[in-house]
């Protein structure tokens, strides 16, 4: 058996899991993985029951679950909650719980939905793109120091970045197993000609690539990627970096697309692997049968492709959101004239017959 661990979470989040378990449990039908399923709360629907976001309990079953599929936290009710009561405290218990080390974003661009981009078609059309982004290091975790005095009596603030040749070595090995998976390339996105971490960076990659003939590495600096992200996506396969850079570029990458309903992620972890849309919990649509389940059901499937190693079954739910898209099905968020409006249970609904 593989169990997995749902946590709805908040908001659209209830609806959007729910929509991805049932897929899930029609791809197991036809590929006899065995999947079993345990729910638990995590953010403002934890903290009404248990008083807390996340509960070591939910953590635990986390910890020992062959993935865990996320839905979204947050809403107004609880933003005036002491920090460490909030829901968004759920999402960095389980980063830091379950060692999450590697945030995966795909960028993929949907022929039917290239007008939706706000990059040219001819720009955009084909792009299909991953960001490694490393999740636990670097300057969002580094030594800082909100204020001091300095020598000439003006305050000042400062923050560390710092990288060990071991969480480099990780990183860069993940990067390269999964472009394995795909096209065979990685580019490596530094600011090697400024900083020291990223100098150090770039010699690690370059090792690690070593064991790597059948990829091809380039390397380009951060300032250079951010300007061919939007000038030419499609030279790109897998992009690895570092934290900071990762969440900038990401953001970047993902409106390539046109929709952040479709936008799945993977975190890559030490104990177990997490997987979530990259939209939050949408409080203005939520319980309202209308939130675009799709990034949900593309982050299960990415939880059978990384975590357990279902190609197959993937590229059967993958294709299943192509086949849903080319025949005219639109959530309201990717509504257009002319298209066939559809709410969340219809689509689940179509997406399962298309499996
Ligand atoms: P959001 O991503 O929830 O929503 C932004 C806009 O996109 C809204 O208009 C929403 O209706 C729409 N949208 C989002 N997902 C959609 C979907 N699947 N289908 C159709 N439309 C969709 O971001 P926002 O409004 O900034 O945050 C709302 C709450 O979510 C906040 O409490 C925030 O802290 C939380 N949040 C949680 C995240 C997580 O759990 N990982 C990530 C981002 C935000
Ligand atoms: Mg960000």
């Amino acid at each position: 058996m593989k169990k997995i661990i749902v946590i709805p979470g908040d908001g659209i989040g209830q609806e959007i899991t729910k929509s991805a378990v049932e897929v899930l449990k029609k791809v197991d039908e036809k590929f006899n993985i065995g999947l079993e399923f345990e729910t638990r709360d995590a953010g403002g629907t934890s903290y009404e029951k248990f008083g807390t976001p996340l509960t070591d309990e939910a953590l635990d079953a986390c910890k020992k679950a062959d993935g865990v599929l996320f839905g979204a936290v947050g809403g107004k009710k609880w933003d005036s909650l002491p920090v460490h009561l909030r829901p968004e405290k759920a999402i960095f218990g389980l980063r830091k719980g379950l060692g999450l080390f590697a945030n995966l974003r795909p960028t993929k661009v949907y022929p039917e939905l290239i007008n939706s981009s706000p990059l040219k078609p001819e720009l955009v059309g084909g792009s299909d793109l991953l960001i490694v982004r490393e999740l636990v290091g670097g300057i969002y975790f580094g030594k800082r120091c909100e204020s001091e005095i300095n020598a000439q009596g003006d305050e000042q603030a400062w923050d560390t970045e710092i990288y060990s040749v071991p969480e480099i070595e990780r990183i860069t090995k993940l990067a390269f197993e999964t472009a394995k998976l795909r096209r065979g390339k990685v580019t490596s996105v530094d600011k090697a000609n400024v900083l020291a971490a990223s100098r150090l960076w770039r010699k690690v990659v370059v090792d690690v690539a070593k064991d790597f003939p059948e990829v091809e590495l380039n390397h380009l600096y951060v300032d250079n990627a951010a300007m061919q992200l939007v000038l030419n996506p499609k030279q790109f396969d897998v992009i690895v970096t570092n934290n900071i850079f990762g969440d900038i570029l990401s953001d970047e990458a993902a409106v390539i697309g046109g929709s952040i309903g479709l936008m799945p992620s993977a975190s890559i972890g030490e104990l177990t692997s997490l997987y979530e849309p990259i939209h939050g919990s949408a409080p203005d649509i939520a319980g309202k049968d209308i939130a675009n389940p799709m990034g949900t059901i593309l982050s299960a499937a990415m939880l059978l492709r990384y975590s357990l190693k279902e190609e197959a079954a993937a590229q059967t739910i993958e294709a299943a959101i192509d086949k849903t898209l080319a025949d005219g099905w639109r959530t309201a968020d990717i509504f257009t004239e002319g298209f066939k409006k559809i709410g969340t249970a219809q689509a689940t609904e179509i997406i399962c017959k298309n499996l």
